[in-house]
């Protein structure tokens, strides 16, 4: 079928992209769905920082490539072998594939599956096919197994949850990324218990779930840390109990003195090294560091080995909030239901495909939350 789709040529294009163009939107050939894929209509996308990371080229990737990995939509065909989803359903996008049978993903761990990584990394679906095609028949790559800045995508049945027809799809597509990552980051990876002490330090899109699943989770304290006084006063609105600003000299000091020498659990949602030097900076003796941000690949982070060890600091890594997403989804759509996770307050509006480069400037910026894409209008 043809459809239209968003695609990435050029990584490192200069700002403002709403005249470089990084994302040009063309008309392309959609092969049906294989076995075990599924045919779906794109109701939603967010714009995501791993996003403009992408286009930035601070994350390369296989090129030419159509990204977007934080969706819902409408299943419309099902591939062969494909009998637990049907034509109408509504689903919520994974962005890590998985095999269902190595050794991470039996144990839990499907955000981690190698089988996902090497799709990933080869720009294909996990079943090694690309399903894309320029209209001159160049084959087009796949971002995260997905492809969501398009009007449709083909995608693995593992790439998706079915959720509940009654709720919205631009507030679903928010779950596909940014709640699992920012909530699973505080539940999950940093397993917080209600009376915790807990920092989030960047409150975008993932950090103000981080921030959510907090307040929902009962922290006694969260003390959120960005370099917008702006985003610092949406999180006082929203439940931290204690804000700072990043910019200001010897942030790190202030916040360890109000909190009698720094914090149990820190979440970095930021995804630079100065975010994660801060974040280290604040954790407390025998306290433990859970980084969800990604910065440009090679960047390094290093800390004096022997505080390390003296202090017993643990660094975790937590990728798409080590989810597993056939639990994780309903189990935070239950917490959205009860207005526990109200991610509608992070919609900074809606966008056509023809307006996602200007999207991406304003993520740059950093003057928005979640903006959505709305490729079929
Ligand atoms: N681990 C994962 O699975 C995963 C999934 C999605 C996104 N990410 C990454 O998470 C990060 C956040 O994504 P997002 O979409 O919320 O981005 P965003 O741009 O919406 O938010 C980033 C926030 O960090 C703040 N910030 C920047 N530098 C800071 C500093 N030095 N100190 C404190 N705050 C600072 C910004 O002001 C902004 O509010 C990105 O690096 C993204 O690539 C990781
Ligand atoms: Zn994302
Ligand atoms: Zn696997």
């Amino acid at each position: 079928m043809r459809m239209q789709a968003a695609i990435l040529f050029e990584p490192g294009k200069p700002r403002p992209y709403a005249a470089s163009t990084p994302l040009v939107v063309e008309e392309v050939e959609l092969e049906g769905p294989g076995p075990g894929e599924v045919l779906i209509e794109i109701a939603a996308a967010g714009l995501c920082h791993s996003d403009l990371s992408a286009i930035e080229g601070l994350r390369p990737r296989p090129l030419p490539v159509v990204i977007g990995h934080e969706g819902a939509g409408i299943v419309r065909e099902c591939g062969e072998g494909v009998t637990d989803l049907k034509p109408d359903d509504h689903v919520v996008t994974v962005f890590v594939s998985s095999c269902g049978v190595c050794r991470q993903c039996v144990r839990g761990r499907p955000n981690i599956c190698p089988s996902g990584f090497a799709a990933r990394s080869a720009g294909t679906l996990i079943s090694g096919a690309r399903r894309i095609r320029r209209l001159n028949g160049e084959s087009v790559n796949h971002g995260s197994g997905l492809s969501l800045f398009a009007q449709y995508a083909v995608v693995a049945r593992r790439s998706m949850v079915r959720i509940d027809r009654s709720i919205p799809l631009d507030d679903a597509a928010i779950f596909g990324c940014a709640v699992m990552t920012g909530a699973g980051a505080v539940l999950n990876t940093a397993g917080m218990r209600a009376g915790d002490t807990i920092a989030v330090v960047g409150l975008g899109g993932v950090g103000m779930n981080a921030l959510f699943a907090a307040v929902a989770g009962g922290a006694e304290r969260i003390i959120a840390v960005d370099t917008s006084a702006e985003k610092l006063g949406l999180a006082r609105q929203w439940g931290a109990t204690d804000t700072f600003l990043a910019t200001e000299p010897d942030c790190a000091g202030q916040i360890r003195a109000a909190t009698e020498g720094g914090v149990d659990t820190v979440i970095e949602t930021a995804g630079n090294i100065r975010a994660m030097e801060l974040a280290y900076a604040i954790t407390a003796r025998g306290g433990s560091v859970v980084s969800a941000g990604l910065p440009a690949t090679g960047a390094n982070f290093s800390y004096m080995h022997a505080g390390l060890v003296s202090d017993e600091k643990s660094i975790l890594g937590s990728y798409m909030g080590s989810c597993v997403p056939e639990r994780d989804i309903p189990r935070f759509l239950g917490l959205y239901r009860r207005g526990a996770l109200p991610v509608g307050r992070l919609k900074s509006g809606t966008l056509p495909l023809e307006e996602i480069n200007a999207g991406f400037d304003r993520l740059a910026e950093g003057s928005v939350l979640r903006q959505v894409l709305r490729p079929n209008g």
